[in-house]
């Protein structure tokens, strides 16, 4: 096992400023509750500033977490970091993470700063924050698309004014794996006093590769991850912990490092998040989707039934998915719909299987689901003509 990276969770602050999931302190105060199950290191709870709501559910979650750091959110402005500081003071692991954007689409139009003054900014943030707790985390956002070295200048002065992280987001997810990694690279080699510090990776989802641009930084330095239930995050979202944290455990040999992640606990994580904002993830989704351990060619089935390790690189089980599913349709064969008789408490001979499966596949032709109801059915039908009427109304 390798050394352990950091997983920060930012689900109720970058997840839950995503349209369609906001959530109450009640719901808020459940999904820490079970973060904290989950075992991640860092809860972003929130943006204390941004509201009375966001306020209060910082400063609660912060009273009742025990075992992970608590960290807010704050621009360098002052009145943001006072804010943020009067809600997290209560946490055993208190966490002041404050940002400004480093790139020049952001410096010119958004902030209309210049660079020395960004720079200036930061670092006075990053004392004054510093005067508050020791653990104090620094986002440049906008990094990917910031002059490296620029942003090596900022992290530098940054380390000197007593950060203890450095975020490298991907604020729009613009980049891609193999630049990201060259970035943590350069920049574990450019910044002073990066040996004292750890370096973090918070990655959007824009083009579909958040996952591996995180994955991506840890190879060259990065030992912080953020990240969220689900994928959940600002438009396409940010990357997903459970895909994280299952390929650094699937692929160990890939990675020098592990997570100490219980991730049994996962899938009851992300199905209290989806019953929480009222919002599924797609079936495929990987690792928590509906069809994540569901198999429904012929082929696919009777390998699975053989050995799971045929189409499975991990057990359900592992990720707190309490079976893998065989799902019968027109592409299944007749083993998982004999194995699904015998489920069901038919014992096919082999040509009453073979009259259950022509009947199963024209079915399976008209519709896109066959219930178990309807299969049993079709099998007393089909294996005991006598009886049918009488079990098939027996059958719901
Ligand atoms: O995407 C981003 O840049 C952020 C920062 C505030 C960390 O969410
Ligand atoms: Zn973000």
């Amino acid at each position: 096992m390798g050394s352990e990276i950091v997983i920060f969770d930012t689900t109720l602050r970058d997840g839950e400023q995503a349209p369609g999931f906001n959530m109450n302190l009640e719901e808020k105060l459940r999904m820490a509750e079970q973060l904290e199950r989950l075992q991640v290191d860092v809860i972003e709870a929130g943006f204390p500033i941004a509201s009375d709501g966001d306020f209060l559910a910082v400063r609660e979650i912060a009273k009742r977490v025990k075992s992970c750091s608590v960290a807010g959110l704050c621009r360098t402005r002052k009145g943001d970091i006072d804010r943020a500081w009067q809600a997290l003071q209560h946490a055993r692991k208190p966490r002041i993470h404050t940002f400004i954007a480093t790139s020049n689409i952001h410096l010119q139009y958004k902030l209309r700063m210049s660079k020395a003054e960004a720079l200036r900014e930061a670092v006075s943030a990053v004392k004054y924050a510093n005067g508050f707790c020791e653990d104090v985390e620094f986002s440049a956002e906008d990094a990917t698309r910031s002059d490296w070295d620029y942003l090596s200048e900022v992290f530098s002065a940054v380390v000197e004014a007593g950060a203890t992280v450095l975020n490298v987001p991907d604020t729009v997810g613009y980049s891609l794996p193999w630049e990201f990694s060259e970035l943590m690279e350069f920049l574990v080699e450019n910044v002073e006093g990066a040996e004292k510090i750890v370096f973090s990776v918070h990655c959007h989802d824009d083009l579909g590769h958040s996952v591996s641009n995180s994955l991506a930084a840890l190879q060259t330095g990065a030992r912080q991850i953020e990240c969220t239930i689900n994928g959940i995050g600002e438009r396409a979202g940010n990357a997903a912990l459970e895909e994280v944290v299952m390929s650094i455990k699937t692929r160990p040999s890939a990675f020098e490092v592990d997570t100490k992640i219980e991730t049994e606990e996962i899938y009851a994580t992300s199905l209290l998040l989806s019953e929480i904002t009222g919002v599924a993830v797609q079936p495929n989704k990987a690792i928590v989707g509906d069809n994540a351990f569901a198999h429904e060619a012929g082929i696919h089935q009777d390998g699975v039934l053989k050995n799971a390790l045929t189409y499975e690189i991990m057990t359900p089980q592992s990720v707190g998915v309490p079976e893998s599913k065989l799902v019968l349709g027109k592409h299944s064969g007749r083993n998982a719909l004999k194995d699904r008789l015998i489920t069901l408490g038919f014992e096919p001979d082999h040509g009453g299987l073979q009259r259950v499966y022509i009947a199963f596949i024209a079915l399976a032709d008209a519709k896109k689901n066959v219930t178990n109801g309807e299969i049993a059915a079709i099998a007393a039908r089909e294996l005991n003509p006598v009886q049918s009427t009488t079990e098939t109304l027996q059958i719901s």
